[in-house]
């Protein structure tokens, strides 16, 4: 065979991907499955939303759109950046995308040259370092270790940062983590990026799933000069139950977004346009708000209860996460031991016993860069979560 390219030869398929694959071909073969795997929430998308897109079709929104998106739904992004963070944006610095990841994408392949170092914290989204690799730049990954609720110690971020780092990537509330930076945090983040010159890219998608009262503070909120380097990512997905639509955003500066711009337009033209028009309803309905603190209500009582009965089974423990929609257990105690006389070697070998004993699809933690750890997403019904922990119950009794 003809050589292929040696920079995506080197990018991995994604193993969350992979195994919910394998519990939907269960399903589809009339098993009882229970997914505690998907990243998306359960919700049905609001119905004004869906409203929205219908009249949207009725009136002929089906055409080409500029490839950076309508002026409507980049106009409801600059006052939705406004109202909830106080920043200023024109419309010149926004570009609408398909879906977050496909903003992500365009952001690392704009600002990065070969050999450019992207600072990543570790557990992390499994796209995070093939997006930063797309873009031809190497992930450089600090810990976000359980003892530091699972985020980065400022102290080793610091010591990360190299003569070739270009940026720092932030996703706070966290994907797979659940962890939220505080205000300190955020602003020693931000220091460090204007004291080494660094582009800050910060991923928010989940930023309105947080719990207990805590605060999303968006990073380019802390001074002008934070917000001259910053790339901010959000989009639809996850607030709204907007999956499949795929519309996401970013919000930066100029020059930026400009690129970003010309490579979208080569690349996929403007995202789907009726799917822009039901997203300036998501962002600008009377509505929204009471419709999405629904949802997060509904959010927090799973997880107090999911993170309650996981800490009462023997080998099992877990932080109580303060956002998006995931508890990272620790399987370490379990590690070596055994299920019905199979070993337990790592996360992938009690993914797929209990998905094969059963029949709860879990994540493994090493599609994160965490082999003892087990992602579980609470983005799914309370029935199914009281059903599923019981299970998880009997299998980890089972485990010598
Ligand atoms: C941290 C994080 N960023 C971005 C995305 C992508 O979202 P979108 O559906 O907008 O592409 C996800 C989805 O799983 C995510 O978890």
């Amino acid at each position: 065979m003809m050589e292929l390219s040696r920079k995506h030869l080197s990018i991995s398929k994604s193993l969350t991907l992979a195994i919910s694959a394998k519990a939907k071909e269960m399903k589809a073969d009339g098993l009882d499955v229970i997914g505690f795997g998907v990243g998306e929430p359960d919700f049905p998308t609001p119905s004004f939303i869906i409203a929205a897109a219908k009249e949207a079709l009725d009136s002929g929104k089906t055409r080409y759109t500029a490839a950076a998106g309508i002026k409507e739904l980049r106009e409801a992004v600059c006052r939705k950046l406004k109202s909830d963070h106080g920043l200023d944006y024109r419309q010149e610095e926004i570009i609408i995308s398909n879906g977050a990841k496909h903003s992500l994408y365009n952001a690392f392949q704009a600002i990065l040259n070969p050999g450019d170092q992207v600072i990543i914290q570790s557990p992390y989204w499994v796209s995070y370092p093939e997006l930063v690799k797309m873009g031809g730049g190497k992930p450089v990954f600090v810990e976000a270790s359980e003892q530091n609720d699972l985020k980065m110690k400022m102290a080793d971020l610091e010591k990360a940062i190299t003569a070739s780092t270009k940026a720092i990537l932030i996703n706070s509330p966290s994907n797979p983590n659940g962890s939220v930076y505080n205000r300190a945090e955020l602003e020693r983040i931000a220091e460090l990026a204007v004291e080494h010159d660094l582009y800050l890219v910060s991923d928010e998608v989940y930023e309105k799933l947080v719990y207990d009262g805590l605060e999303h503070i968006s990073l380019a909120s802390l001074g002008k000069e934070v917000q001259d380097r910053t790339i901010l990512v959000n989009g639809v997905s996850k607030t709204f139950a907007m999956t499949g639509w795929r519309i996401g955003y970013a919000a930066g500066p100029e020059a930026v977004i400009s690129v970003m711009s010309n490579l979208q337009s080569h690349a996929t033209s403007n995202p789907n346009s009726i799917a822009q028009y039901a997203s300036v309803a998501a962002l600008t309905h009377p509505a929204s708000d009471e419709t999405v603190a629904k949802m997060v209500e509904q959010f927090a009582k799973r997880r107090d209860y999911m993170v309650e009965q996981l800490n009462l089974m023997a080998g099992l423990s877990c932080l109580k996460p303060g956002g998006a929609f995931y508890v990272m257990l620790n399987i370490q105690d379990l590690l070596a031991k055994k299920y019905q006389g199979q070993r337990i070697d790592g996360s992938i070998d009690f993914a797929n016993l209990l998905l094969k004993a059963e029949k709860v699809a879990v994540v493994p933690g090493i599609a994160f860069g965490a082999d003892h750890l087990i992602r579980l997403s609470y983005a799914t019904s309370m029935d199914n979560i009281e059903k599923g922990l019981k299970r998880i119950e009997s299998f980890v009794k089972e485990i010598v």
